[in-house]
């Protein structure tokens, strides 16, 4: 299947690592210019050289997505060396969920300038670009908490249900423009976060997470690969989901417990 991915430019956040690293290898084996962004610039590096050498064009811009002038500065630079934008990967996050009387407000502010400002600051700032190039497509990665939140799961699960709905705001507001905005919602998919989870429990990966999996009652049986992510992601920002808009996929081998 041809994803009509090749020349097109895609602006991925967080893609220094983990799921967002998986989607930037993707998207540079379909031909697509990729343009990253993270805090860490060491890691950023370190993904960009890999990435060029499997042939990639790749612009790394270290930034923090919880900075409005970062989210600027990346992608006034991914429009500057290419001269358009065809796609935006929402993706740089964190996990951070406890009891709610826990949870200052400090708290919530870091989670919604981080996973919800960050967002739609990023898909403002393409949006022109996205006109400018006739259509383009947003991705917005979420949690399937963000259907079906548990308890001890705030702020995160609300930020990511009001991501859910940003998604949907978007989907209805830019589908005249071509502009497609879904979003993809993570089960428990092995990344970074896993990998640190697992040493921190001195075990290796593959036994940290087929243990977590089992007790979380994943219907598939294991945790999620991330090129199995990193393939939806592809499919949704590529011309095969031309007619896709607005929805919320959950990519999490059956766990959620709503569709
Ligand atoms: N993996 C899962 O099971 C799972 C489950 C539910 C949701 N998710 C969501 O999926 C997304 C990717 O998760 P992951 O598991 O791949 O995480 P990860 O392995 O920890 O990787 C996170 C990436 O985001 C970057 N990042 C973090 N904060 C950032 C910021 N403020 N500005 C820019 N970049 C930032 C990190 O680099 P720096 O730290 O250097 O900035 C890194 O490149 C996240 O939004 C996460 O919440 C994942």
């Amino acid at each position: 299947m041809d994803l009509e991915l090749s020349g097109r430019v895609v602006l991925v956040t967080g893609g220094s690592d983990g799921l967002g690293a998986a989607t930037a290898h993707r998207l540079v084996q379909e031909g697509a210019k990729v343009a990253l962004c993270a805090r860490g610039v060491e890691r950023l590096e370190a993904t960009a050289a890999a990435l060029r050498a499997q042939g990639g064009e790749v612009l790394a811009v270290p930034a923090d997505v919880a900075r409005a002038e970062d989210i600027a500065r990346f992608v006034d630079a991914a429009h500057a060396r290419w001269g358009r934008v065809d796609g935006l990967v929402n993706n740089a996050g964190t996990a951070e969920a406890k009891p709610f009387v826990a949870v200052s407000d400090a708290e919530w502010e870091a989670d919604l300038q981080l996973k919800l400002f960050g967002a739609s600051r990023a898909a403002r700032a393409v949006l022109p670009h996205l006109q400018a190039a006739g259509g383009g497509a947003i991705v917005n990665v979420l949690s399937i908490k963000a259907k079906a939140p548990g308890q001890h799961s705030a702020p995160s699960s609300v930020t990511r249900a009001a991501g859910m709905s940003l998604t949907k705001v978007l989907s209805k507001e830019l589908g005249a423009q071509g502009v497609r905005v879904n979003a993809v919602l993570v089960g428990m998919i092995a990344s970074a976060q896993w990998e640190r989870r697992a040493q921190k429990a001195g075990q290796p990966l593959a036994v940290f997470g087929a243990e977590k999996a089992r007790e979380a009652g994943v219907p598939l049986g294991r945790l999620g690969r991330s090129e199995e992510f990193a393939d939806v992601v592809a499919f949704l920002l590529s011309a095969r989901a031309s007619y896709i808009s607005g929805v919320a996929l959950n990519v999490d081998g059956g766990l959620s417990p709503v569709v």
